[in-house]
Formats: structure tokens, C-alpha cells, sequence
């Protein structure tokens, strides 16, 4: 194959700068002539959408990224990656736009379900494995987002002020072991600013991204991110998506001007037809790859992300026992395995954890009682339901009309949740689109129905005009746009068995011009005011049944990219539930499936507790497999959890004039809840399995090079008589250091799996990089540093004490 550089000369300015700029939403532009294609993106993370977002082309939903975490497990990660390669290559994909390795800084951050957690250092080491295990398959990474992205409130202008040596040991560190370590392919740049530059125009990409951890791939930037020609100057390479944007013949011009040099476009195309021949989009050479079995991946990162918080003798049930048990909460029936925003899939299948429980007892009276209302926006209508009136399937019928009322492009679909994003629907060229349906209810009752869009848009309930709205024309950030529309909605009694024919008509050129994506909800809010009944129906089905499994949770519409929360409190009459159902039977047992924190004020209350995070598409089969001991719950907390909202030490993410001061410097997460007397309800690291598993001893040589890694030797027994998991965790400390430290960090980890009374080594890495500060280079302070070894933030068994000499060996550095 030809060397990059000399594709290069075979290409005018024009084609070189159409590189430059998406050719669509998700792919670039292709150049025959020296055999290029277009590479396709996806997002991703947490599986990979494709180009389009469509339930009839489903997607294998995993485990969002804080579930993920809280495996610990750094070869859980990679076959992560792997699996996603594989999804990728299904679906035609070349770059999966993940993983997002942003900090949970704030337990608001609406995006905190999509990261790995609190912690530079676990992100760190997640993030390598998870680049690993996709690039390794041919497939590359896009490393998001480029950096200090860590909430969403005026994400697109916002400044975050913040120290260098605080993004250096912090906010950076993620994105550069995913680059020195795992050679990630792509990095995306974000929309907020840092110091001063907006990201895609910022230092930042030069200087250390490329110059000093040798990045030699592509800097993409986030979607919309790049809003001038002065990108173009800065290491920024590739503005998504396209075909419009800021570069294209203005960037000619100011080359032919001889404003910007030819050469900082040839460096950005090298760049890019690096990664075509990475990808295999300069010839085609197709990967060989046998994978692994995504479902089953799917549920057993669900298991090891699953954090065992409380345990009163309860947990695990024997399923010989058990004759009765009442499944309780929206989210028992409705899952949330993904949150909002652009991570979303469309699942192939959604397990919900009372499919989860029923499936696993088949011989048992599972009762479900929905217990509270979460949902207060419009929830699609089930596919069950639906009728095309065109066809006699299942299903709706949509169709886009022009200006002069003619129809230019009709489908039929599954869902009424629909997201045009991309694809084929023309949507930029049609004046109005509508969804028609005839939807048979199977049970009666009362709801509010309607629809969640922006603009203006109407629901004809069997020919006569239902809702209207008038509503103003919106800006469509993607992401936002998913979750913000607010619903549109009116009182109707559903008769079970009775059809009625919905038609839904959206003026698509109410939302302005130049609208390429459209986001449609119809479909059902629940009617308010009947709470206190459902309160008591779960209570008395709780008395009713042997053991009670309340499911409680946020869901996209809380957590979700586009918005910050408001408030980390479960919302609606959770709280409550929770209270009166462990009133009303002693073995309720709790879980939790939200992707960030939330406020657990009866935690002393219940039988157990388990946080399952959204953990994705097979979710209601872990949550089974863990309460059912089919398997130990494997997770630990990737973040520290609040026990009241203004206990967190780092709070906010509303920009005080057009910024944000990240004034805690290096104490971010556990760190920070270390320097004040306020304890949380859970510490970053907590959780713990069935088994006994005890730390015995650890050692470590007495004395490390700077720039050297040391190897603590931890020796473990598992006491009880059942298999187990622990994840070891090695914090480090450094009293009386000569400038501002956490008092205790994290630099080591693993996780270890023991047989029944089996005990074991396992050997830790340290590196002593993880001990140095920056202070315009990596600096080593000498001297002694007491590592704490154990189980959480706090619970530090065991000590070694090692002491740092200044000699650097060969190698060292990184
Ligand atoms: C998000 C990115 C995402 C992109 C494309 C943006 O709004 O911030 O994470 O990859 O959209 O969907």
C-alpha cells in the first residue's frame, strides 16, 4: 500500500479540504481516485447505533459506562471493547464514538451515567482496556470529550477555569493512558472551553496530546463543536458533521491567501488517511473476528456492575423457599438500561427485572404493582398495541409531505419514538411529517395522551383534533433535543380492546430552516393524583408475598446529556414507596437503577440494597442472577455517594459568568469528601459480594525509583463456602508534603476472583507516576509514602510503607 504522504500529493486543495468536514452526520466525504472510502462514526458509547435510529436495525445495548465501572474489572473492559468492535463491523461502522472518559465531578452531571465514575485513575485504566478491546478488532475509538466536559449546562459556551496541574494529574490522565497506552485512534474535542479557548481552537490539542504523548491520529470534533476558521489553525483535524460548516471554502480562500499554510491542511489530511488505513477504508482488507456472545456479555457486565450496598442476613434468596414475591416499581417493568441522549441505541430486546424474576422463578406467584409514578413525560405506546392501518402489521405508518402537500417518503415502523437523525427520511426537504396508527389498548383506564415535540404539531384522535400545540421553533442541539420537548397532552379514557386511530401531523417547518433531524414521542403520561392508591396496592401486595423486590430509579429524562439534574432525590413518591413497602414486609429488598447517584434515606430500613445502574438491555436477568445468588454481585462504587445533596464537597455545574472554577483543584470525588467532616452514605469503592473474602497481608519492596512501577503482593482468603469476588484498592497518602495533596488517593487496583476457602496472591501495580505532581514537567517529591490497602476509600486494613528515591530508571516517564 501506498505511504499516506504520497496520497497526499495526488490531491487538490479542494479535495483536501473536503476531507476536512463530514460528508453527512456520520460519515466523511470518499475520494475515488486513490481509492478512498468513507468512514463511517457511530456513537456509542455503550453499544453502536449505527447511522441510523432505528428499532427495525436494533443495536446490543451494554451496560452504560458507570456500570461498566463499577466491574472494576480491566479484562471485563476490554472484551467490552471487543464486543463492540464487533457490533461495529455488523453494522458497517468504522469508529465508535466512545468511550466518554469525562469525570463524575459533580453527582449532578447529567451525563455521570455515560463515565466511568469519580476517579482519574479507574477511568484511566477503563479506558485504556475499552480502546484496547475495540481497536484490536480494527475498529477504532473516539475518546470523548476533550476534556474538563464534566457537566452539561451550557455545554457549548461554557468556561471551565482550571489549574494545569490539576487538569494534568485529573481531567487529562484518562486521555492519556487511552493514547500512550491503548494508541487511541481518535480523540474528540468538546464544546466548552478551558482557560480562555474553546476546545476545538484550544492549545490543548497540541500541547500534550500530540507533541508529548505522540498522538499521530485524528482530533474529530464533537457534533456542531467547531464554529470557525480559527479551528482550522489550531490541531483541530476533522469538523462533524457535514456537509456545511465553518472550513470548507473559506479555509481554501485563506490557503490561497497564503492566511493559513497548505501544510497545516496536509497534516490534518495525513491524520485522516491514517486512520482510513487503520480502519481499512483505504483498502479492503476485512477483519476476521469471531466474537463473543453479546447478550450474554451484556448480562454479565450487568452482574459485575452491580453493587451489594446493605445486607441484613436477606440476600441471597434461595429460590427453593420462595413461594411468593411481589415485584414492585416502575422501573421493575420499565428498565432503564440506557440514559438520555446521543449514547442511546435502539435495543434488540429490553429484560426488564420483572421479565428478570419470572423468568429465573417460573414455578413462583410473582405479582407486579407499579407502586409510584416516575414517568412524567409521554411514554411511547406499546408495539402490542399498534396497528399500521396501511399494512394490518404492527406498527405505524410515517410519511413526509412537501411543501405542496405531496408525499415524498413514507415507511413503516415499529415504535412511536422515533428519531430521524441521519437516514434515509428527507428531512430537511419536507414541510410536515405525520405518524398514523391505530392503537388498541389492552388495559382500561385513564391517561393522559398526546405527544413530545418541539414546533407545532397536532393528534387527531379518530379524526377529530385531540391536542394541538402551537409551540415555539426550538433550537435542536442533538442530545438535548431527545429529552427536552415538553408534552403535549389530554385527559382520555382507554377502553381495553377498543381501537382508535391516531394521527399525528408535525409542521416540520415550523422548526426553521435547515432542519436535518426531527425527534417525535406520541404516546401516553400518566394521569396524576391516584398516588396514595398506588402506595397502598404495593403495600398490600408486599404483605401478600414472601419477599418484596422494589426496583426505584431516575431515567433518561433525569439523566441525560443536553441538561444537569436538579436534584439527585428519586423522583416522584419513591421515597415513600420504599418506606412503606419495607413496612409492610420485613425481606424487601431494594434496587437501584439510576446511572449517578441518588439520595437513599431509607438505606437502614430495608433487607438490602443493590445499585444495578442502567444496566443494560439484560438487566432484569442480572438483577435476577444476583438477588437468586445465581451470581455474586461484582461491583464496587465508582463514585462516592452523597448522603444528602449538600453533603457532596463539588456541586456545581451552573457556569457563574460563562464559566465554571474547578476551585477544589486535584480533590475531586472521594478525594474531596476525605478533607471535610462530613461523611457520605457510601464511599467510592464500597460494595461487597456473598462470600467472606479476607485481606491478609501485603507487602511491597521498601524503597522505588521515580518513574518506576512497584508491585504490592497482596495475599487473600476467601473464608466462606461459596465462590467470590473482591476488588482490591492501594491508596496512596504522602504526610507532610511540601505543597497541597488528597490526603489519600487511588493508584492501584483488582479484581480477584476466589473459589470456595481458596486463597491467593494478587500482585498490584503502582506506578510512581501516580505519586508525581505537575509543576510544568512530572515532578517526584522523595521520600515516604504509606500506600493504605482494603476494600473501599475508608476501609484500609492493611499498610506498606514505601519510599520513593530519586534515581529515574530507563523507560521511565510515562
Ligand atoms: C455528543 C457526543 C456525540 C455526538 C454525536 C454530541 O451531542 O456530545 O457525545 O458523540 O453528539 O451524536
Amino acid at each position: 500500500m501506498k505511504p499516506v504522504t504520497s496520497l497526499v500529493e495526488a490531491l487538490t486543495l479542494e479535495e483536501k479540504v473536503r476531507l476536512l468536514t463530514g460528508r453527512d452526520l456520520w460519515s466523511t466525504s470518499p475520494i475515488e481516485k486513490i481509492g478512498l472510502r468513507s468512514i463511517i462514526v457511530s456513537d456509542g458509547p455503550a453499544g453502536v447505533r449505527g447511522t441510523n435510529w432505528d428499532e427495525r436495525d436494533p443495536s446490543l445495548n451494554f451496560p452504560s459506562g458507570s456500570a461498566l465501572a463499577a466491574s472494576w474489572d480491566l479484562v471485563l473492559a476490554r472484551r467490552y471493547g471487543a464486543a463492540l468492535a464487533a457490533e461495529a463491523r455488523r453494522k458497517g461502522v468504522d469508529v465508535v464514538l466512545g468511550p466518554t472518559v469525562n469525570l463524575q465531578r459533580s453527582p449532578f452531571g447529567g451525563r455521570n451515567f455515560e463515565c466511568f465514575g469519580e476517579d482519574p485513575v479507574l477511568t484511566a485504566d477503563l479506558a485504556a482496556a475499552y480502546v484496547g478491546g475495540l481497536q484490536d478488532h480494527g475498529v477504532a475509538a473516539a475518546v470523548k470529550h476533550y476534556v474538563a466536559n464534566d457537566s452539561e449546562t451550557d455545554r457549548f459556551t461554557v468556561d471551565v477555569r482550571v489549574a494545569e496541574r490539576v487538569l494534568r494529574e485529573v481531567y487529562l490522565l484518562p486521555f492519556e493512558k487511552a493514547v500512550r497506552e491503548s494508541g487511541a485512534w481518535l480523540v474528540m474535542s468538546s464544546y466548552n472551553g478551558v482557560n480562555g479557548a474553546t476546545m476545538t481552537e484550544n492549545p490543548l490539542l497540541e500541547t500534550p496530546l500530540a507533541t508529548e504523548w505522540g498522538f499521530d491520529g485524528v482530533v474529530i470534533s464533537d457534533w456542531m463543536a467547531v464554529r470557525s476558521l480559527e479551528a482550522a489553525r489550531a490541531a483541530q483535524d476533522l469538523v462533524m458533521p457535514g456537509p456545511d460548516g465553518p472550513w470548507g471554502e473559506a479555509l481554501i480562500a485563506a490557503v490561497r491567501r497564503g492566511e493559513i499554510d497548505e501544510a497545516v491542511v496536509d497534516r490534518k489530511v495525513i491524520r485522516i488517511l491514517t486512520l482510513a488505513q487503520r480502519v481499512g477504508a483505504l483498502s479492503e482488507t476485512p477483519h476476521q473476528m469471531s466474537a463473543e456472545d453479546g447478550a450474554a456479555l451484556a448480562r454479565e457486565v450487568a452482574v459485575e456492575g452491580t453493587v451489594l450496598l446493605e445486607n441484613r442476613d436477606e440476600l441471597p434468596w434461595d429460590p427453593a423457599r420462595l413461594k411468593s414475591v411481589a415485584v414492585i416499581g416502575e422501573n421493575a417493568a420499565w428498565a432503564r438500561t440506557q440514559g438520555g441522549g446521543s449514547a442511546g441505541v435502539a435495543p434488540t430486546r429490553t429484560v426488564s427485572p420483572l421479565d428478570g424474576v419470572r423468568a429465573a422463578l417460573p414455578g413462583v406467584d410473582v405479582t407486579y404493582s407499579p407502586g409510584a409514578v416516575l414517568n412524567q413525560s409521554v411514554t411511547e405506546l406499546p408495539l402490542s398495541g399498534l396497528t399500521n392501518p396501511f399494512t394490518g402489521e404492527p406498527g405505524v405508518r410515517t410519511r413526509f409531505r412537501d411543501a405542496s402537500g405531496v408525499e415524498i417518503f413514507a415507511e413503516d415502523r415499529l415504535t412511536t419514538r422515533l428519531i430521524y437523525v441521519g437516514g434515509d427520511a428527507p428531512v430537511s426537504s419536507s414541510h410536515s411529517f405525520e405518524l398514523h396508527t391505530s392503537y388498541t389498548p389492552a388495559e382500561a383506564g385513564p391517561v393522559r395522551l398526546g405527544f413530545a415535540v418541539t414546533g407545532r404539531a397536532r393528534l387527531y384522535v379518530d379524526d377529530l383534533l385531540f391536542v394541538e400545540q402551537d409551540g415555539p421553533s426550538a433550537g435542536h442541539p442533538l442530545g438535548a433535543a431527545l429529552t427536552a420537548a415538553a408534552p403535549a397532552t389530554d385527559k382520555w379514557y382507554l377502553a381495553a380492546g377498543r381501537p382508535v386511530e391516531l394521527r399525528f401531523v408535525y409542521d416540520i417547518a415550523s422548526l426553521g430552516d435547515s432542519v436535518d433531524a426531527l425527534f417525535v414521542r406520541v404516546g401516553t403520561q400518566p394521569v396524576g393524583g391516584d398516588d396514595d392508591d398506588l402506595l397502598a396496592e404495593a403495600a398490600r401486595a408486599a404483605t401478600a408475598a414472601d419477599v418484596a423486590l422494589v426496583v426505584v430509579g431516575t431515567n433518561s429524562l433525569v439523566e441525560s446529556e443536553g441538561v444537569d439534574r436538579e436534584s439527585l432525590a428519586l423522583p416522584g413518591k419513591q421515597d415513600e414507596l420504599v418506606k412503606v413497602v419495607a413496612a409492610a414486609n420485613p425481606h424487601t429488598v431494594v434496587v437501584v437503577n439510576s446511572g449517578g447517584p441518588v439520595l437513599l434515606p431509607w438505606r437502614h430500613d430495608v433487607a438490602a440494597l443493590l445499585i444495578g445502574h442502567f444496566g443494560g438491555q439484560e438487566f432484569g436477568h442480572a438483577i435476577a442472577d444476583v438477588v437468586l445468588g445465581t451470581a455474586e454481585p461484582g461491583g464496587r462504587l465508582a463514585a462516592t455517594w452523597p448522603a444528602a445533596e449538600t453533603d457532596a464537597p463539588v456541586l456545581d455545574t451552573t457556569p457563574r459568568d460563562g464559566g465554571i472554577d474547578y476551585a477544589e483543584g486535584v480533590h475531586v470525588g472521594h478525594r474531596a469528601w476525605l478533607r471535610q467532616d462530613v461523611a457520605p452514605a457510601y464511599w467510592f469503592g464500597s460494595g461487597r459480594g456473598y462470600a467472606d473474602i479476607e485481606l491478609l497481608h501485603a507487602e511491597a519492596p521498601e524503597t522505588v525509583g521515580a518513574g518506576d512501577t512497584v508491585t504490592v503482593d497482596i495475599s487473600l482468603r476467601n473464608r466462606s463456602a461459596r465462590p467470590g469476588k473482591e476488588v482490591v484498592q492501594v491508596y496512596a497518602s504522602r504526610p507532610d508534603s511540601t505543597f497541597d495533596r488528597p490526603r489519600r488517593w487511588l493508584v492501584g487496583f483488582a479484581a480477584i476472583r476466589l473459589a470456595a476457602g481458596e486463597s491467593a496472591e494478587v500482585a498490584v501495580e503502582v506506578p510512581t507516576r501516580l505519586f508525581a505532581h505537575w509543576d510544568g514537567d512530572w515532578c517526584y517529591e522523595p521520600g515516604s509514602y504509606p500506600l493504605g490497602i482494603g476494600t473501599d476509600a475508608v476501609d484500609l486494613p492493611l499498610s506498606v510503607n514505601v519510599t520513593l528515591i530519586e534515581h529515574r530508571s530507563e523507560g521511565a516517564g510515562k
